[in-house]
């Protein structure tokens, strides 16, 4: 085994942090998948030529398919194989995206690290950033998850006539983040397959897995194609991807002052949002410390579409929920200063709390007038009116009506929407509507509710 890449400095000085980072991201493909993929890679290219594999873990991939050389890279010296591969196959142990080096394969294969943008350190995203500068007229995106990245150098890798096939997400057909991703790809003209796979049996990951074929040689002029694979690995055409036979709900900007507003991301809900008995226990005081605030509708039933004062007391302060928001705006009492000076620095080590002057100091959002969980399993999203003006924190997003009166109308019309058909499910049951998507639903309603008017 070539042992020539090492690991990157940035990487060594911060051991906790890629213990973290590695134990989110090493899954490993089950055979099926494997097969899958070198079934696919093999049925364009019945010999994948020089097949690279970023994130190769124990170079599992090499054990199946046609091709003449296999290079695998990885990261994690405990991952990489046993003995060394049979020359000319190898692995290098070393960053995927150490600069500098000459990528000239024929097939990019693999299943590239899935860790969300957030938990991705800033060393590493600097990093990546820079390779794929170095390496293409690649576009930054701030959201993207390390897949994305992982792509991206996949793209970069292979040349002008070359194949990727990668185990990834599902949601990378639809999510914001992988958009300018999309987008290239749909520039280049190259043909795209998406391969949905209904049940992918992975350890730990929850999200949808598909394959995704990208092949520049573009035999069917830049054609994207969608399709879903059952559990025997019988493969039907998608419509949509959607599932259904409905498009998938457009990605519009509001188009007056009723609008969709993500959830407040305040650095890490340990630290800014408490439960009751924390508050308690720093002596911080309502309204002046803490502000009501939901992240979560989870552990309630859409039994009345009002979030009330007593409902909040019943299922949220008396329940323990994570609920009182640190509200930091203006000066902040000694209280507050206590409990600010006693979080340990590991909590408030985040991309989040780095990036601001002062670590907690973040921009309290308007109160919504309707509340709603971004992710659900039914028709529509569990949603409340916000009578008792809680903030709308991470998962749970809010809605600014035009005149907080035309909220009941609003909120009637969103209760009569079926939106588990128009959005891509990210993973088993679970569907997920994007701000934008929003924005196109009351973008409809506003038009309607005009007309009547
Ligand atoms: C999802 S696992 C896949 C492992 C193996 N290819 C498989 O299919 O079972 C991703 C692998 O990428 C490795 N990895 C993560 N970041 C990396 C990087 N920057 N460079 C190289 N390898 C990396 C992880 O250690 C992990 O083994």
């Amino acid at each position: 085994m070539d042992r020539t890449g090492g690991l990157p400095p940035s990487l060594h000085a911060e051991e906790s942090d890629r213990g973290v980072y590695l134990a989110r991201c090493q899954v490993d493909t089950p055979e099926r998948l494997l097969r899958f993929v070198w079934t696919q890679v093999n049925a364009r290219r019945p010999n994948a030529g020089d097949v690279v594999d970023f994130g190769c873990g124990d170079a599992r991939f090499s054990r199946f398919g046609t091709f003449d050389t296999y290079t695998g890279f990885e990261i994690d010296p405990a991952r990489g194989p046993r003995a060394p591969l049979r020359s000319p196959h190898k692995v290098v142990l070393g960053d995927a995206f150490e600069p500098g080096r000459v990528l000239d394969f024929s097939t990019c294969i693999g299943n590239p690290p899935y860790v969300r943008h957030h938990d991705l350190e800033e060393v590493w995203l600097g990093r990546a950033d820079k390779r794929l500068k170095e390496l293409m007229p690649y576009q930054a995106d701030g959201r993207s998850n390390a897949y994305v990245y992982f792509m991206w150098l996949a793209m970069a890798s292979v040349g002008a006539d070359g194949l990727v096939a990668l185990v990834i997400p599902f949601e990378w057909v639809s999510r914001p983040a992988s958009a300018k991703l999309r987008a290239f790809i749909k520039e280049q003209g190259w043909d795209v397959d998406v391969f949905h796979i209904r049940n992918a049996a992975f350890e730990r990951v929850l999200t949808t897995a598909c394959v995704a074929v990208i092949d520049k040689r573009a035999a069917l002029g830049g054609k994207w194609r969608f399709f879903d694979v059952d559990d025997a690995d019988v493969i039907t055409p998608m419509k949509e991807v959607t599932g259904s036979s409905h498009k998938q709900l457009a990605y519009q900007k509001a188009a007056g002052q009723t609008r969709a507003i993500r959830g407040l991301s305040p650095g890490g809900k340990e630290v800014f949002v408490l439960t009751e008995a924390e508050r308690i226990h720093f002596q911080l005081q309502y309204p002046s410390d803490v502000v009501p605030a939901v992240s979560s509708f989870r552990h309630i039933e859409q039994s009345q579409v009002t979030l009330t004062e007593a409902l909040f007391r019943k299922h949220y302060v008396h329940t323990g929920q994570r609920c009182w928001l640190l509200n930091v705006e203006g000066e902040i009492s000694p209280a507050l200063k206590a409990y600010l000076d006693q979080v340990p620095e590991e909590a408030r080590s985040n991309y989040t709390c780095k990036s601001r002057k002062l670590w907690w100091k973040f921009v309290m959002p308007k109160v919504a007038d309707i509340l709603y969980s971004s992710g659900f399993k039914t028709a529509r999203p569990k949603m409340f009116r916000n009578v008792l003006g809680a903030i709308h924190v991470g998962g749970i997003h809010g809605i600014h009506c035009e005149l907080a009166s035309d909220s009941p109308a609003v909120m009637a019309e969103l209760l009569k929407i079926d939106l588990s058909k128009k959005v891509v499910s990210l993973a088993k049951g679970f569907l997920k509507v994007e701000v934008r998507q929003m924005n196109t639903v009351l973008n409809d309603i506003q038009k309607r509710l005009a007309a009547r008017a």
